[in-house]
């Protein structure tokens, strides 16, 4: 049968920051050929799917030999003669295969690399875009970008406590020019930042953005609406601001505080903080706000914000389709950040976005801070038609492969294309 696999193998290569992850290439009978990579994140929820490092000194202890090793020797010949475009049932049987919660004995970078492979190489076996095997060929919507322009916490060397702030670029008709947009904010930014402080100010972190020498989230806001202006566009109109506090980075278990801006501030003195900035800078999205043990705050938060921005789950849900019902379901949560290698295959990533999307509410597609030139996410957000991405700036190879893919996609789809102005934000 021509979607049997019958080559699947697994080796070493490197993310974008330099450390070892798992690539998985799957070959079907009929020659589709599938290949993908494992991300890596940097602030991980503590319920994630666990990568299998071999530890030791080579590669400093990142090295994933292992995981190939379980890729080659437990997962392929589990697999091989599976059909591919089963792909529920790949998934399942590497679950099965697998066999703990966490996907701790293969690992979860060898299951989503094997995951995400197997379905390119579906896709490739019936000669159409991954998009339009996940989506069949209605999908056709492609996702407004939120761009992570500045970073801090866990991916920057400064001292921004709150990891992300993010452009929406919310006033274009379609994707490119949603980009278009965001660049040039991005050009505007760059330009700001250098005259105000300094050339040393335009370094970049982990996911493209700016690494300038902040400290306070005040500091970020002021600099993203003056990059906006910048540019020649309205902040609230044609761009709207994204934060991704990550705050369990910054919460003090010892306290039961969160250290922001060189202040301890209590749950309800961030609170008092998040309700504070949402007006003056047009913050329409809220991710993390705080610690993920806490997803009752979420709720307090949501309820008094009540609609102005949206409050969504990261290292709170870890696209667990439980945690997306649960919270959604108590109205803690707009939506959930979805990244397939937090839960380890597509198929689980897959029932986190259904649930979200079918209870009303928001499913954002995810790259992670450790990436690859592996451009996956794009066909996912667009064969789900989730409407929103999260995959950085403007730049860097692991960022732009996305944005990339996107562009081609739309230029693929032509005037089929669907772009949604304005929203989902408003
Ligand atoms: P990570 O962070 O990939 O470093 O975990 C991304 C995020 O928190 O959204
Ligand atoms: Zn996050």
């Amino acid at each position: 049968m021509e979607f049997d696999i019958n080559y699947l193998r697994g080796l070493q290569v490197l993310d974008s920051r330099g450390n070892p992850t798992v690539e998985v290439v799957v070959v079907t009978e009929g020659g589709g050929y599938g290949r993908a990579m494992a991300p890596a994140g940097a602030s991980r929820g503590r319920r994630e799917a666990v990568d299998l490092r071999d530890g030791g000194s080579r590669f400093l202890g990142m090295g994933v030999l292992k995981a190939v090793e379980a890729v080659n020797k437990v997962l392929a010949p589990a697999l091989i003669g599976l059909n591919s475009s089963n792909y529920r049932l790949v998934d399942r049987k590497i679950i099965e295969v697998d066999g703990t919660p966490e996907k701790s004995r293969v690992g979860g970078n060898a299951c989503v690399a094997t995951s995400l492979a197997n379905i390119k190489a579906a896709a490739d076996t019936m000669g159409i875009p991954l998009f339009n095997f996940i989506g069949g060929f209605k999908a056709r919507l492609l996702p407004t970008p939120l761009m992570n322009v500045i970073n801090g916490g866990a991916h920057a060397g400064n001292e921004l406590s709150v990891q992300e702030f993010m452009l929406i670029p919310v006033g274009a008709d379609k994707f490119s020019e949603a980009l278009r947009i965001g660049v040039e904010v991005y050009g505007g930014l760059k330009k700001f930042l250098k005259d105000s402080y300094g050339p040393g100010a335009i370094n970049v972190g982990d996911e493209g953005g700016f690494a300038p020498p902040m400290r306070r989230v005040e500091e970020a806001l002021n600099a993203l609406t003056e990059a906006v202006r910048l540019a020649g566009y309205a902040v609230g109109s044609d761009v709207l601001i994204g934060m991704d506090a990550a705050a369990s980075q910054f919460y003090e278990e010892s306290s039961g505080k969160y250290r922001v801006d060189g202040r301890l501030l209590s749950h309800e003195e961030l609170l008092e903080m998040y309700l504070d900035l949402v007006p003056r800078y047009s913050v329409a999205y809220l991710e993390d706000p705080f610690n993920e043990d806490s997803p009752a705050m979420y709720g307090e938060l949501r309820k008094a914000l009540k609609g102005e921005a949206l409050v969504i789950g990261d290292d709170l849900t870890v696209t667990r389709e439980d945690l997306v019902s649960e919270y959604l379901g108590k109205g803690f949560i707009d939506g959930a950040i979805i990244k397939v290698n937090q839960v380890g295959t597509y198929s689980e990533a897959e029932n986190a976005v259904r649930r979200l999307l079918t209870s009303g509410g928001k499913a954002i597609i995810s790259h992670r801070s450790g990436e690859t030139e592996d451009n996956t996410i794009a066909h996912i957000a667009v064969g789900l038609e989730t409407g929103i991405i999260k995959t950085g700036a403007p730049a860097r190879g692991e960022r732009t492969a996305k944005y990339n893919e996107l562009l081609r996609i739309e230029d693929y789809l032509g005037d089929e294309a669907l772009f949604q102005r304005g929203r989902p934000f408003k």
